[in-house]
């Protein structure tokens, strides 16, 4: 199999959740790669993400926004190849505050294009999501199905996909997008369902079930979606995208029931809460052609993989109690209006 290898990488949106247990990889992995990280530094952006790899040769951080045409067209002429992990990412900000998501997730999406293209890079590696597909009632969603996107986050991921699309078919631009499940891992903030349950159930807090809920997730485990994210930059064929998840279908309920377990409380720390606006019901992906093209699959299992994140939560406690303050609790208010705040 003939790999691409590019030696400089800009990964925008390093300091987050993925892009960050990515950047972490890469460094222990091969270190002879140079790397970039671009972040603007959101909320859910945090410098101590990547504090281990501060001051180590061959990486460097750059405070900045995916916007900044300017900017990303310096830094793009010093590298080989883009990894786009930026964008804002929680359905249920996206409901609330829609606009960002289309000034970063498209926006950002297509200057970070028109600068790969610009500078004739290798390869530029858009991370997607699988909810682009919106919701599936049966059958597992394959890479060329239609995009269906059903609330303003994965509208914004389909629309800023379709953007790099189009530098594909009118300039050549190699392309290669991934299309991940629902990750969970060390480093999320505690926000999307996983980190929320565990942080909740150590600081003795409600459980806010959406629902009844029955709805379905493919959870799979950070650092498998950042190995199938690195073999897609280096064997992916331009212009294909790729599925990565686990094939398994998880419940809220079972995520809730879980938690409960492994945080030793009883399941009346669960708590049914008005169901989420237009909530997808159903995620599933076939991910044949990672595993045929990439050589890639998921080997982390949900049970393994939930004992190892609740077990880093309850250690990272001076990492994401700082997280839960402020801005933190007046977004939990008005998303999670009937349920008491501390
Ligand atoms: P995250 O919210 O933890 O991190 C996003 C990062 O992007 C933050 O560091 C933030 O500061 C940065 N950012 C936001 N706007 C920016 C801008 N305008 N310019 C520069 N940096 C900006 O997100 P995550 O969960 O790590 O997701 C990373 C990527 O993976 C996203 O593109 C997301 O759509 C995709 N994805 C996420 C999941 C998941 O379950 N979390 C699943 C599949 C795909
Ligand atoms: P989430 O983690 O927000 O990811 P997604 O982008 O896939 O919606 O939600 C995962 C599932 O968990 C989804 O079915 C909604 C549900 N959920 C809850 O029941 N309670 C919560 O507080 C959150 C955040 C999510």
């Amino acid at each position: 199999m003939n790999e691409r290898s590019p030696r400089r990488l800009l990964v925008a949106g390093g300091a987050g959740f993925i892009g960050s247990n990515f950047v972490k990889l890469l460094r222990s992995t091969r270190p002879e790669v140079e790397v970039t990280v671009l972040d603007k530094l959101t909320y859910a952006g945090n410098p101590a993400n990547l504090r281990e790899l501060e001051g180590t040769p061959g990486y460097r951080f750059v405070r900045g926004d995916i916007c900044d045409g300017e900017m990303v067209d310096h830094l793009a002429g010093q590298v080989d190849a883009i990894v786009n992990f930026a964008a804002e990412t929680h359905v249920d900000r996206s409901l609330l505050d829609p606009f960002a998501f289309v000034l970063t997730d498209v926006l950002g999406t297509g200057v970070l294009a028109e600068a790969a293209r610009k500078h004739g890079h290798d390869v530029f590696l858009l991370v997607s999501t699988d909810e682009v597909y919106g919701h599936v009632p049966e059958g597992r969603s394959k890479e060329e199905d239609a995009f269906r996107p059903r609330s303003p986050y994965s509208a914004s991921k389909a629309g800023g996909e379709l953007l790099a699309r189009s530098y594909l078919e009118s300039f050549g631009l190699p392309l290669v997008v991934t299309r991940g499940s629902n990750n969970y891992g060390p480093n999320q903030f505690p926000e999307k369902i996983i980190p929320l349950f565990i942080t909740n159930a150590l600081d003795g807090l409600k459980l806010p079930l959406y629902g009844d809920g029955s709805a379905i997730r493919d959870y799979v485990h950070v650092e498998d979606h950042c190995r199938g994210i690195d073999l897609a930059l280096r064997r992916g064929t331009p212009g294909a995208a790729y599925n990565l998840g686990t094939g398994v279908e998880t419940s809220g309920r079972e995520v809730a029931a879980t938690v409960v377990e492994l945080t030793g409380l009883d399941e009346s720390s669960i708590e049914q809460v008005v169901d989420r606006a237009g909530h997808d019901y159903r995620y599933a992906l076939d991910v044949s052609q990672a595993r045929e093209e990439l050589g890639w699959s998921a080997g982390i299992g949900f049970r393994e993989g939930m004992e190892r994140t609740v077990r880093w939560y309850r250690d990272n406690q001076d990492w994401w109690r700082p997280l839960r303050s402020g801005e933190y609790w007046e977004f939990y208010r008005r998303n999670y209006k009937p349920l008491e705040v501390k």
